[in-house]
């Protein structure tokens, strides 16, 4: 499986928009929210994460990430290492899961092969304290994964492309599609909270109910050539 060290950093780049200078861990342009007034309750994204790099390598991680400043990070996505045979997965194609990272480690729900062109439905979803991590492709649920932050307060959201060991960077742009982030009270201001990479392309922030719920129609990332000295 993957390896978990970058992915602890990247609670923190979500919400303060930090840059790791971690050796051997490098990121790509992002688009990262927070900290909002009140808390995040809950998101729905689809994502498309495009073709995985021809050569693979240990270790490129791309996610859509929730958390604040002490919670873990909810973070489903798609995963390619340099043998990706733990999930099936030919060199053309991703492995999907849904995932967290918290104190304990790092956990994982099931895993399953996808191509780069798949649009992939995330949903992060918030019942009392625990979280409910639900991943689908084409209506079909193919990973689950609870957690127990409760709601995240001053939290933030945040795209992750996460480049570790020898990973040369993306192969292709990433889109996010018709995101929608819930909010547990209206924060007209969270707009202005929003950090945007070089590259990054999105449609406005919209909200037909005075700041409460958020949609962005569409994200895309671009590709990310990762700089010389990463172990690459
Ligand atoms: C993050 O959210 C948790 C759970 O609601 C809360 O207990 C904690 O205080 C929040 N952390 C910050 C830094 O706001």
């Amino acid at each position: 499986m993957h390896t978990t060290f970058g992915k602890f950093i990247a609670s923190v780049c979500v919400v303060a928009g930090l840059v790791s200078h971690a050796a051997a861990d490098t990121w790509g342009p992002a688009f990262s929210l927070g900290p909002t007034k009140g808390a995040v309750i809950g998101t729905t994204t689809t994502f498309i994460p495009g073709t995985p790099p021809a050569e693979a390598e240990t270790g490129l991680y791309l996610w859509i990430g929730i958390s604040n400043g002490t919670s873990g990070l909810i973070q489903a996505g798609v995963d390619q290492d340099a043998d990706n045979s733990y999930c099936g997965a030919s060199a053309t194609e991703w492995c999907l899961s849904a995932s967290y990272f918290g104190i304990g480690g790092q956990f994982d729900g099931p895993y399953v092969a996808v191509s780069g062109s798949t649009e992939i439905g995330i949903a992060y979803t918030l019942s009392g304290q625990t979280w409910t991590q639900t991943v689908t492709v084409a209506g079909k649920v193919v990973s689950t994964l609870t957690s127990e932050d409760g709601p995240l307060i001053e939290g933030g959201w945040g795209t992750g492309t996460e480049c570790q060991q020898n990973c040369k960077g993306t192969a292709s742009v990433q889109q996010y599609l018709n995101s929608v982030i819930y909010l547990s009270e209206p924060d007209e201001n969270f707009p202005n909270t929003l950090g945007v990479g070089a590259g990054v392309v999105h449609t406005p922030m919209e909200t037909t109910d005075g700041g409460q719920t958020w949609t962005i129609a569409s994200i895309t990332l671009p590709v990310y050539t990762a700089p010389p000295g990463n172990d690459n």
